[in-house]
């Protein structure tokens, strides 16, 4: 029998008891950082050096933390279903917890690219600096999707979940679109938004959905007493 289809769709909240920082519960400050202004290409271009300050800073500290129990249940939930996760997130602690599926709508922190050719893609585990250029001679620049530039995996990704037999929204303020949009896709679903405080999203409004207003640890460990039967 074909197993039933489940799609995880993940933002900061997932990755915080790991000790990675959301973007909006400190203020919109990251560290220290304004997203806004290290997260666009405009900033890129006048001032590289302070955005690759602050994207070797999170790659350093993604040596420091590990994945915990939300991303371990999602990859445990592959024993018996077809688990695909869609995130926000630019860690990697999905793959290190196991999820083999795993699509990231705003880039990875342990990749970086050509400025010059965006298919020229390098995984990359050390700190990125000016004078690092790729095989055509071009300066490198993070992986990242910032603000204003497109999302090109937004279209798979929306395939993707327009087959979930189960939605869930796992630690994410459902206010950065298009990903935020992703939630219409897939109105026919069994629909569970796991987060302390959930937030009012327009499209999330137009279906029918549960919400578990628990940290995503303990949000997982309920769901899994729904959705698995070995846990
Ligand atoms: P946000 O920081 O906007 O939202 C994080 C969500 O996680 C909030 O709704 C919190 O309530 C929730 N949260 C906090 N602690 C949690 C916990 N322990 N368990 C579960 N949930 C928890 O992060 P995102 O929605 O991921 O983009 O932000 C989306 C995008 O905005 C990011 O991908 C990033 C950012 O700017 C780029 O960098 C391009």
């Amino acid at each position: 029998m074909e197993k039933k289809k489940i799609v995880a769709l993940t933002g900061a909240g997932i990755s915080a008891e790991s000790g990675l920082k959301t973007f909006r519960d400190s203020g919109g400050l990251w560290e220290g950082y304004d997203v806004m202004e290290v997260a666009t290409p405009e900033v890129w271009h006048k001032n590289p050096d302070l955005v690759l300050k602050f994207y070797n800073l999170r790659r350093a500290q993604l040596k420091e933390v590990e994945p915990n129990y939300a991303h371990k249940a999602l990859s445990l939930l592959e024993e018996e279903y077809d688990v695909h996760v869609v995130t926000q997130n630019v860690d990697n602690l999905h793959e290190r917890a196991g999820s083999s599926k795993v699509l990231h709508l705003h880039g990875e922190l342990t990749k970086v690219r050509s400025s010059f050719d965006e298919d020229l893609i390098y995984h990359w585990e050390d700190d990125l600096n000016p004078g690092d250029l790729c095989d055509k001679g071009h300066q490198l620049r993070p992986h990242i999707v910032w603000f204003g530039e497109a999302v090109p995996m937004l279209g798979i990704a929306a395939g993707i979940v327009s087959q979930a037999d189960i939605l869930l929204i796992i630690g994410t303020s459902l206010q950065v679109y298009p990903a935020a949009g992703l939630v219409s896709y897939a109105p026919n679903s069994q629909i569970y938004y796991v987060d302390p405080e959930p937030k009012d999203n327009y499209e999330l409004r137009l279906s029918s959905y549960t919400t578990i207003a628990k940290s995503a640890t303990e949000g997982m460990k309920e769901l899994m007493h729904v959705l698995s039967s070995k846990h």
